[in-house]
């Protein structure tokens, strides 16, 4: 039992039922020359849109990059607001700022950690241009009533989707509910590129055009600019590997899923564990529990080679780099008290059952 070590993620294991294929598709990439947007990087739009429900889907540098093109796609500027949650990672809020425009944070609801829809509208100014919700840690947020006051108050939403490849909500998959989402195939995530990546899926004809414009510099044929872009493309190799990656989703998913029953039922008089809503399939990007003892929980497992992590220590309104907006300590008292009760626990695919049941009997441990 001693010699138990568990990850927070295995990677190199999560590499080895798809090994062969991607070497291959490393292979291919060297032996046509093909290494920028073209035909792989189409199938997985493709694939991927038909994947959402969204009519369209374009590959972009990574998430960061799909939720910054969104927001510039919409024109959003200096003297706009954005409304958004301060319980998430940086980059949600961080494209914000890099518009020039203001974000205006929405407290969460405790129980699901995703914005709290009912203090939403008395944020709503006239400067309001966009809702921007984080489906964390794999759960999507209300969309219905999110947006229910978009339309009321004439907003664009866009769904910031990076933990919540293939999340439901009433049927509907995350990425489709906005005008656009943004997803992330960082290495971590539960649908993942070998490297950086990202996607903006959008059902609207417009916003695809211009997003492929905005990727390649505003391009809309060679050497003639249309817009002022960015160079945020997908990798072509990177689209063969998400290629031969997104056939598994749906598996390693379920997978998820299953660890995080088990968690739940062993755990669930020790700790706080998640809340699935009604009517929603929670894919589990992390596995989340809260309890006061956090910091020592912590302590403990890691003094047993169980690897845990935070989803966030601080939230985003108490940032340094966001001093400056005059957010105080009380302001957003359930973002603040969830970053520090909140504790991710190992929750990949390939979690062997002696892992699994040692982090359980660890916890277990601490609290008898
Ligand atoms: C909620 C959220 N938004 C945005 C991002 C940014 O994605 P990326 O790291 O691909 O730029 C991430 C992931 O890192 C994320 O978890």
């Amino acid at each position: 039992m001693g010699d138990i070590k568990v990850p927070f993620v295995d990677l190199v294991k999560q590499h080895e039922t798809v090994k062969k294929d991607l070497i291959k598709a490393f292979q291919e990439a060297i032996d046509t020359g093909g290494f920028i947007l073209g035909k792989p990087v189409e199938t997985f739009e493709e694939s991927f849109s038909q994947f959402i429900q969204s009519k369209y889907a374009v590959g972009v540098g990574n998430g960061t990059d799909a939720l910054m093109l969104s927001l510039t796609a919409l024109n959003i500027k200096k003297g706009d607001e954005v409304i958004t949650t301060p319980f998430t990672f940086f980059a949600t809020t961080e494209v914000i700022l890099n518009r020039n425009a203001t974000p205006v944070f929405v407290d969460i609801d405790p129980v699901t950690f995703n914005i709290d829809t009912s203090k939403l509208e008395e944020k709503i100014s006239k400067r309001t241009k966009v809702i921007l919700p984080v489906h964390l840690y794999g759960q999507v947020a209300n969309m219905e009533k999110i947006n229910e006051i978009a339309k009321k108050y004439n907003l664009y939403v866009i769904e910031d989707a990076a933990q919540a490849v293939g999340a439901l909500r009433n049927n509907k998959k995350a990425g489709s509910f906005g005008d656009f989402a943004g997803f992330s195939f960082y290495p971590t995530k539960n649908l993942s590129a070998l490297g950086d990546g990202g996607i903006i899926t959008t059902s609207n004809e417009q916003y695809y055009e211009k997003l492929l414009r905005l990727r390649k510099h505003g391009a809309s044929k060679k050497y003639y600019h249309e817009d002022i872009g960015f160079n945020s493309r997908l990798d072509a190799i990177q689209a063969s590997f998400l290629n031969i990656k997104i056939k598994f989703i749906e598996k390693w998913n379920k997978e998820r899923r299953e660890i995080a029953s088990i968690y739940t039922a062993e755990l669930k008089n020790y700790v706080e564990t998640p809340i699935i809503e009604e009517n929603c399939i929670h894919i589990f990007h992390q596995y989340t529990i809260r309890t006061p003892k956090r910091d020592k929980l912590m302590k403990f497992l890691k003094e047993r080679n169980i690897a845990t992590q935070i989803h966030y220590p601080y939230p985003l309104h108490l940032q340094p780099a966001l001093a400056f907006l005059d957010y105080h300590e009380g302001d957003l008292p359930e973002s603040e008290r969830a970053s520090k009760e909140v504790l991710s626990l190992p929750v990949f695919p390939e979690i062997t059952d002696t892992q699994l049941e040692y982090v359980i009997d660890n916890i277990k441990k601490f609290f008898i």
